[in-house]
């Protein structure tokens, strides 16, 4: 039975009394965290909704869309995403199918978006990546893939849009080596392409999966399985197409190359289905083979360098995204919490490390949407919704047990910047708190050109459509105008604490400013500035991100910071 643990008290023998929980064991064996990577367009929504429908979450597809659109007729940032078409919010699924608790994390597509992506698969323990087969890799696609790969989660591939006109397969297969430099195991084959699609052959369990399209794609795809020889494989094919297939089954099997699980579960080889989402077909092969292979809830690494599994018995998580004023009728705020180790229960009490004070962690809940549902308890690999609180930031570590510590989640160094205005000297308190609350947020930065006559603020971000973004929250939800001005800049850089920089040259169109913190950066028009900077200035080290906890700066590594161009 669970004994709750003094706060604080990490004793050898309190940790030993309370021992492990059978029961986190066994809700943790069971938990699969991942997300859907994609580049827009390529299908993630449709998917999304096709796993709902697969796992009886939903009865019919199109809820994940229908939801979108309520969620835009009564939300006003929501009504952004309508306006732009494009998905902005992130959304956290949970649901049952074979007795597995999947967690569903759901990432934002648009580019400008990467940094809120990139902290979602920070929560994640496994990734599916959706390739459009007509398209293949696309620039989103290769940006998203290498943050999974340098956190080396397990990826799962799924090529859809196998209905339309797509690539050769194997050409497909050889892109996925060559361009994401992994190896790609073919769990199933696809019979024909576009007109001639008629279904998959699963070279595990060697049945043909038939395909018949479902009007709307609404339904569960009706399946006949068969083996190839059979005649109800090969009448359905053209002789052409099935052909083809033969020896292309051929092939891959006389390759000899074993599917190799562990090779999976290290994110070294994916995996990689076909089908069409769209049309319910080879989602459930996806579906099957993803919780066949992939694994549950991973240990994390805690600042101390030791690795916290998700059987210790204190409980532990860490913030991954704050987002304020998901429902307009609260204006309130949520945190979300990556559940680590130990259980999570409704009001229980933990340390809150960034300000060392003990929190009584109410108001948590599970959020599907817009609709939330309190959490009574939750285990290793969930996400809760911790409603209500300012307190939390991107990044903050949530503990029973003061000995954990989670590192810091990384920056990206922005790439466009802004100069932000009140024009309504009337509307200033609002404006103030509007801002300092969507920074919290985490997805622009602030910053201030000290040396004018005036205070300048400055916004930093990844991607310009942030501003925007900005703009139209400030104004609708906290009745705050604001003024948006671009400005040339398009890198920042950060100084050691201990260099002088007054009188400092610089390169033209550069400028020295503040961050949030009030560490001295530099900003540059372009790289030319950066390098020109550097060669003038050799012994000065400038990093791509602020140094941290009295650390140096990091080393200048654009190019490695997880996401950057
Ligand atoms: P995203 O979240 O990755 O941005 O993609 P989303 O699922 O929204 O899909 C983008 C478009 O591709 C949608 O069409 C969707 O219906 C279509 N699509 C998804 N999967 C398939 C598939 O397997 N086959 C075909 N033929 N199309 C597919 P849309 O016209 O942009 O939107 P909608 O009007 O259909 O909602």
């Amino acid at each position: 039975m669970y004994t709750p643990m003094k706060l604080g008290d990490t004793s050898e023998e309190s940790m030993e009394a309370r021992g492990a929980d059978p029961r986190v064991a066994a809700e943790t064996a069971r938990r699969r965290t991942f997300a859907i990577v994609s580049h827009p367009d390529a299908g993630k929504t449709t998917l999304t909704e096709k796993f709902l429908l697969y796992s009886g979450a939903v009865n019919l597809a199109g809820s994940v869309t229908a939801r979108k659109n309520q969620r835009a007729t009564t939300s006003d940032w929501m009504e952004l995403e309508k306006q732009r078409g494009i998905s902005i919010s992130s959304t956290v699924l949970q649901f049952e199918y074979r007795g597995f608790c999947i967690n569903l994390l759901d990432t934002p597509g648009h580019k400008d978006f990467s940094e809120d992506t990139y902290r979602v698969l920070t929560a994640v323990d496994a990734a599916v990546m959706v390739v459009d087969a007509g398209k293949g890799i696309e620039s989103q696609t290769l940006k998203l893939f290498q943050v999974c790969r340098q956190r080396g989660v397990p990826i799962f591939t799924f090529m859809n849009k196998m209905d339309r006109p797509a690539r050769d397969p194997l050409e497909l297969l050889d892109e996925l080596e060559r361009v994401l430099g992994i190896g790609a195991y073919p769990v199933n084959w696809p019979l024909g392409a576009g007109i001639d699609f008629r279904g998959v052959w699963d070279r595990r369990s060697k049945m043909a999966h038939l395909f018949e399209r479902t009007p709307g794609g609404q339904y569960r795809a009706p399946v006949a399985t068969a083996g190839l020889s059979d005649p109800v494989v090969r009448d359905r094919l053209s002789p052409g197409v099935y052909q083809t297939v033969c020896e292309e089954v051929e092939m891959l099997d006389g390759a000899g190359a074993e599917f190799d699980p562990d090779a999976v579960l290290a994110g070294k080889v994916t995996p990689v289905y076909f089908g069409s989402a769209l049309n319910n077909f080879g989602v459930q092969l996806l579906l099957d083979g993803f919780l066949d292979h992939s694994g549950p809830p991973t240990p994390r690494q805690s600042r101390s360098g030791k690795a916290i599994a998700p059987s210790h018995p204190a409980f532990s998580g860490f913030v991954f995204k704050v987002q304020a004023n998901m429902d307009p009728l609260h204006r309130d705020r949520v945190a979300f919490v990556r559940v680590v180790s130990g259980r999570f229960e409704r009001d229980m009490r933990a340390l809150h490390v960034r300000t060392g004070k003990t929190l009584r962690l109410a108001g948590a809940t599970r959020v599907f949407g817009r609709d939330r549902e309190t959490v009574d308890e939750a285990y290793p690999g969930d996400v809760v919704g911790i409603v209500g609180k300012d307190t939390f930031a991107i990044g903050d570590t949530l503990t029973e047990d003061p000995e954990i510590v989670y590192d810091e989640i990384p920056r990206f160094a922005p790439e466009c910047f802004a100069i932000i205005e009140n024009p309504t000297p009337s509307a200033f308190k609002r404006f103030r708190k509007g801002l300092d609350q969507l920074l919290q947020e985490g997805v622009i930065q602030r910053y201030e050109l000290p040396d004018l006559a005036r205070k300048v603020t400055l916004l930093g971000a990844v991607g310009p459509l942030q501003f925007e973004i900005v703009k139209f929250r400030l104004e609708s939800e906290y009745d705050a105008p604001s003024r948006i001005q671009a400005v040339p800049w398009t890198l920042v850089r950060w100084f050691d604490p201990d260099t002088r920089t007054d009188g400092i040259s610089l390169p033209s169109g550069a400028r020295l400013a503040e961050d949030d913190q009030g560490r001295t950066v530099i900003l540059f028009e372009n790289d030319w500035g950066l390098r020109f900077f550097k060669e003038d200035h050799p012994d000065i080290p400038l990093g791509d991100r602020p140094a941290s906890r009295g650390n140096k700066t990091h080393a200048d590594v654009a190019g490695q910071s997880p996401g950057l161009t």
